[in-house]
């Protein structure tokens, strides 16, 4: 946990706080004792499943969600047959979507069995009205709604759901304030995303984002260092930077201030030996953060640059507002400065109006860059957006050819690109236990590749030099050496 809270110190006895967190610390213990006393009444624990959808956004509200739960005295399990499951949902694309309704219909069936359990939704899909309306209507059996401008409410929400005993809805348009200090339960002790700015100014034409998570906020330069100094000291050695395009960071604060500055205070910070960021668009990338990264020794010499498409037309009808030209451009500037970088991309295959010339255009920055790997999405009509309104969507087959025939690139890019560092050492993030094999660790390089080497759960969280003994195409298999390099 981010922060020692007392509940017991609480006084119920007041109406509750207006300001923020400490309303929320009073509906926190107001939940602690209505879930002792059932746990009591049923002589065992009361559990609490929260399942993830989505980016790293996600991920990082869902920690701070559990957190919640678990001073509310919910016990974490990864069970839906619970007495609380979370959905923290994403609407990026329908798949997301349709993911969320199938598996509420399984919920269903696990109620029906236990009418006591409570089921709570939140996050971006929960930001669309038509959902909301859907859920409403169609699945009766949902407890709690919220949006993903009040996470920090869950206690107050769930409060009221125990009190009044029905659907509870909460959704806003809009988040005026950053609330800070709230209890988070991270998921792994050594690593941590931190969130540094929320929302989306972009509007990528295809993009949903910045309509459910609304417009870009940054948080104050000393809220993020100092979580990210609580973090240190809590045991963290690599951070990740998170926000819909970091390299804007800054821009709407009281005193602004820029994401390189940010990037180098965080570099000072002891105990920290890892940070990396994400996402960063390329039309903001400043040569001052080059610079920035090129001489902070903790930022990793990987970068996620997502390109979406390479024909510059596309990209305009996208509204990214850069061109394939500038693209390019931008990752020689990158790799003038730092040979090493690796670099990851998303590429949107079938955007309205694509020609096979325009995919052309994209297998064509695919063989220059050579991406150390990068996620590759079929377009996905999301309603509200401008590109939705195209009327010259691309006939599924002729999608589905294409998507292939880039993957398959990638793919073999990706395998000739990542075995660069074989027989070199290297520092490796020791990060768990690896799946397959019995007495071997699973870890990551600065640049993100994975490295399985011999070793056991001791190292959890340690940096150790590992000598790359054979490259198999996405992983590296290594062994640990000595601290010094050989
Ligand atoms: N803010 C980040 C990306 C957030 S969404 C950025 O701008 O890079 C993650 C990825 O989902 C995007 O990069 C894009 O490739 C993909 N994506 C977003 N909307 C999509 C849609 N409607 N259909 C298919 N892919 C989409
Ligand atoms: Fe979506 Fe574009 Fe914003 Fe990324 S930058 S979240 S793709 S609108
Ligand atoms: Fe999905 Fe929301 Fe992230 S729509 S990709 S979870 S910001």
């Amino acid at each position: 946990m981010d922060r020692d809270i007392n509940l017991d110190r609480i006084d119920l006895e007041p109406p509750p706080p207006e300001a923020e967190p400490e309303r929320q610390f009073y509906f926190m213990e107001q939940c602690r004792r209505w879930v002792k006393r059932r746990s009591e009444e049923l002589g065992r624990p009361l559990f609490a499943c929260t399942v993830t959808f989505g980016c790293q956004m996600n991920a990082r509200d869902s920690e701070k969600l559990l957190g919640i739960l678990r001073e509310i005295g919910y016990e974490e399990t990864s069970d839906e047959h619970a007495d609380l499951v979370l959905y923290n949902t994403c609407t990026v694309r329908e798949n997301a979507n349709k993911r969320v309704y199938g598996r509420l219909g399984y919920l269903n069936t696990i109620k029906k069995k236990n009418p006591d359990m409570i089921i709570a939704l939140c996050g971006c899909m929960m930001q669309e009205t038509e959902v909301v309306e859907k859920i409403r209507k169609s699945y009766r059996f949902v407890d709690l709604i919220f949006g993903t401008h009040n996470i920090f409410k869950l206690a107050e929400l769930l409060y009221r759901r125990f009190t009044e005993g029905r659907m509870v809805t909460d959704i806003w348009n809009s988040a005026d304030a950053i609330v800070e200090d709230l209890p988070v339960e991270r998921k792994y002790p050594f690593k941590s995303g931190v969130n540094i700015m929320f929302g989306c100014d972009n509007f990528c034409s295809y993009c949903i984002v910045p309509y459910v998570r609304g417009r870009e906020r940054s948080r104050r330069p000393e809220d993020i260092l100092a979580e990210i100094r609580r973090l240190a000291a809590d045991g963290v050695v690599e951070v990740m930077l998170l926000g819909q395009n970091v390299n804007s960071y800054g821009k709407n604060l009281p005193e602004p201030a820029t994401f390189s500055q940010l990037l180098r205070r965080v570099n000072e910070i002891e105990g920290i030996r890892r940070i990396r960021f994400m996402t960063s668009h390329p039309k903001d990338l400043s040569d001052e953060l080059i610079e920035a990264m090129k001489d902070c020794g903790k930022v990793c010499r990987h970068l996620h640059l997502p390109v979406q498409s390479g024909s510059s037309r596309i990209l305009k009808e996208m509204n990214r507002r850069y061109t394939k030209e500038q693209y390019l451009e931008l990752v020689d500037r990158l790799r003038a400065a730092i040979p090493d970088i690796s670099l990851t991309t998303d590429i949107i295959v079938g955007f309205p109006g694509e020609t096979e010339e325009d995919f052309l255009e994209t297998m064509d920055v695919v063989e220059r860059v050579r991406y150390d790997s990068a996620f590759t999405f079929i377009y996905s009509k999301r309603t509200g957006t401008p590109a939705a309104r195209m009327e010259n969507q691309v006939p599924e087959d002729v999608v589905k050819d294409r998507f292939d025939r880039l993957l398959k690139r990638i793919q073999e890019i990706s395998a000739e690109v990542c075995g660069r560092d074989l027989h070199t050492v290297q520092e490796v993030l020791a990060e768990e236990p690896d799946d397959h094999m019995d007495g071997y660790m699973t870890g990551r390089l600065g640049n993100n590749t994975i490295v399985h080497f011999p070793g056991d759960a001791s190292l959890t969280g340690r940096i150790v030099n590992v000598y790359l003994e054979e490259s198999r195409g996405f992983y590296y298999m290594g062994r640990m050496v000595p601290e010094e390099k050989t």
